[in-house]
């Protein structure tokens, strides 16, 4: 089969990575998580001390920086920091460096590069309307703010980290309005993309619903 690659975007906590990441097993193609780049450069500055109101110190540090996947971990300058990205204290201040300009070319032309010679599911904001405009098959992911509140706390519970449900939902619906309302590339429903509602179903039924998007897609264009 040619290659051909699939966006998946949508706001905060859709499920995108979850089902992202099983129709990559699925379909035996490369999985990208783009949020996890914008959190890895979060957590580093973090890390640093640097103030996330500090464009040109982030900008600098991003410059010495290395992120790559491997086998679905995320790697920060060799260190797997998968797990440490998705603590509410990166989701608290991950919004805001990923609305910086520069950070954001950087990332996307890193991202272009992984995807350029095979085929690739990749999620996050932009990928329909920026990263790969040209994805054969778009989805643009949506649920209601208390299901992914919900589903974020449990994920959250699960590996015993304590959080509020009412901080979640804050979280989420402060990310929501900064990712949807910056400048730069904001999030955005393709106009070809193909809305998957997340909200009352299995993950099962999700992913079924996805991948028969996929085939019909796939065998017009093949
Ligand atoms: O998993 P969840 O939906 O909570 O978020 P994520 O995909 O890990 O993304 C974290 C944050 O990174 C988002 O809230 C955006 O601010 C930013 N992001 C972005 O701006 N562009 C992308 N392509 C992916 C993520």
């Amino acid at each position: 089969m040619k290659k051909f690659s699939i966006a998946i975007d949508g706001p905060a906590g859709a499920g995108k990575s979850t089902i992202a990441k099983i129709i990559a097993q699925r379909l035996k193609i490369e999985y990208i998580d783009t949020g996890a780049m914008y959190r890895a450069i979060t957590l580093k500055a973090i890390r640093n001390g640097i103030d996330i109101g500090n464009i040109d110190k982030i900008v600098e540090l991003l410059d010495k920086t290395d992120i790559n996947f491997t086998n679905g971990r995320v790697y920060l300058d060799g260190e797997d920091v998968s797990d440490e990205i998705r603590l509410p204290e990166i989701g608290n201040l991950v919004s805001q460096v990923a609305a910086i300009k520069e950070v954001r070319e950087k990332l996307v032309t890193l991202q272009r590069d992984i995807a350029k010679n095979k085929s690739v599911i990749m999620d996050g904001r932009d990928i329909g309307t920026n990263v790969l405009k040209d994805a054969d098959i778009k989805i643009f992911l949506v649920a209601s703010v208390e299901e992914r509140a919900k589903r974020r706390y449990k994920e959250l519970l699960e590996k015993g980290i304590d959080v509020s449900y009412d901080d979640i939902v804050k979280e989420i619906e402060k990310r929501d309005y900064i990712d949807s309302t910056r400048e730069v590339n904001p999030l955005r429903k393709a106009e070809d993309a193909i809305i998957v509602n997340n909200t009352d179903k299995t993950l099962n039924e999700v992913i079924d619903e996805i991948l028969s998007i996929v085939y019909k897609k796939l065998r017009c264009n093949v």
